[in-house]
């Protein structure tokens, strides 16, 4: 009896000393000093041994049991301390820095864009993403058979809705609610079925400008596109104008910034390739088709109108070579802005 109690009592010591929860110790205690342990029993059959060896296996089983719940105890409190200090903050660790969000580089562009035309004077608006080919087409004096209309380069909606291609749209949404005179910039998202490339994307940003008063000339919109030029991009910012078409304008414009990198005296830019001149976007006086399906008068108005195009002049200033960057959901490109 006297080598089960110690062996007994050994186990029973390791098992407590490699405890490391309050539960599972409660349950050793039960195990080893409960009413049905083994130890319960030897000490109950301490009464039927030889007399001669009462004492001795007595004393072990009396010994066994102080020292298993000497041991329980010590645990108990080590593993309450420990739990305590766990519950305790170390004010010592590091903090959590606060996730705080900023605004996309397209968004702030738009916003510093916008600002500078309010302070020219012209009110900022919106208008729809989903639109409808006359507000996108028609109105703007697109015929039917022009080749933007078609299903290969326009996004069209079940329903006969269209995603917007452009933001002059909004020219129409404004001049068909608003007397004259108007002075507008429309900032927004537009979309065209654009095979994506490293300079296009199906999903693109434009700010629409439109001015329309009696007496406004194209060196308005030339005025207009310096001073917002030196604005942006660089104070030595000159306008160049390039005939184009567009069946909205009249005469219609392609106009270029010089390039504010190089100035013009680097033949190997890399942002003007050279030329001096960097594309921004189309313009012109606003077509007289265009003021009689809004019901203005094109006698007594004149008007002009612009596109920017916002990645473009983000890609200029930042030195971004991707437009697909600014759509990716790789966070360390918008992190730098
Ligand atoms: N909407 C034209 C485009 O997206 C740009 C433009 C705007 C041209 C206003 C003339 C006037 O290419």
């Amino acid at each position: 009896m006297l080598d089960e109690i110690e062996a007994l009592r050994r186990q029973a010591l390791a098992q407590i000393a490699a405890v490391d929860q309050l539960q599972a110790l409660e349950e050793l205690r039960v195990r080893h000093l409960g009413r049905r342990s083994r130890l319960r029993e030897l000490m109950a059959q301490l009464g039927a041994l030889p007399a001669d060896q009462r004492p001795a296996a007595g004393s072990a089983a009396g010994g066994a049991q102080k020292a298993l719940q000497e041991a329980l105890d010590q645990r108990k409190t080590a593993l309450q301390e420990a739990a305590e200090a766990g519950a305790t903050p170390d004010l010592t660790l590091p903090g959590h820095r606060p996730l705080s969000g900023r605004l996309h580089p397209l968004h702030s562009l738009a916003e510093e864009l916008s600002s500078i035309f309010q302070r020219l004077g012209f009110t900022v608006v919106d208008g729809p993403e989903i639109e409808d080919e006359y507000h996108n087409f028609d109105a703007l004096n697109t015929p039917a058979d022009h080749p933007a209309r078609d299903l290969h380069a326009t996004f069209y909606l079940e329903g006969g809705g269209l995603l917007r291609t452009q933001t002059s749209t909004v020219q129409i949404r404004v001049m068909e609610t608003t007397p004259p005179p108007v002075r507008i910039v429309a900032p927004g998202r537009c979309y065209r079925r654009d095979a994506v490339d490293a300079t296009h994307h199906f999903a693109f940003h434009q700010i629409e400008g439109l001015c329309v008063d009696r007496q406004v000339s194209l060196a308005d919109l030339k005025g207009t596109l310096v001073a917002m030029g030196r604005q942006v991009l660089d104070p030595q910012t000159r306008v160049r104008f390039r005939p184009h078409f567009f069946p909205f304008t009249e005469p219609s414009v392609e106009y270029d910034f010089s390039c504010s990198l190089c100035r013009g005296e680097d033949r190997g830019c890399r942002v003007c390739k050279g030329t001096g001149w960097i594309e921004i976007g189309g313009a012109g006086m606003v077509h007289p088709a265009v003021f009689t399906s809004v019901g203005y008068d094109p006698e007594q108005y004149t008007g002009f109108a612009f596109g920017i195009g916002i990645e473009r002049i983000a890609m200029i200033r930042h030195g971004i070579d991707d437009i697909r960057l600014f759509l990716d959901s790789d966070l360390r490109f918008t992190r730098q802005f």
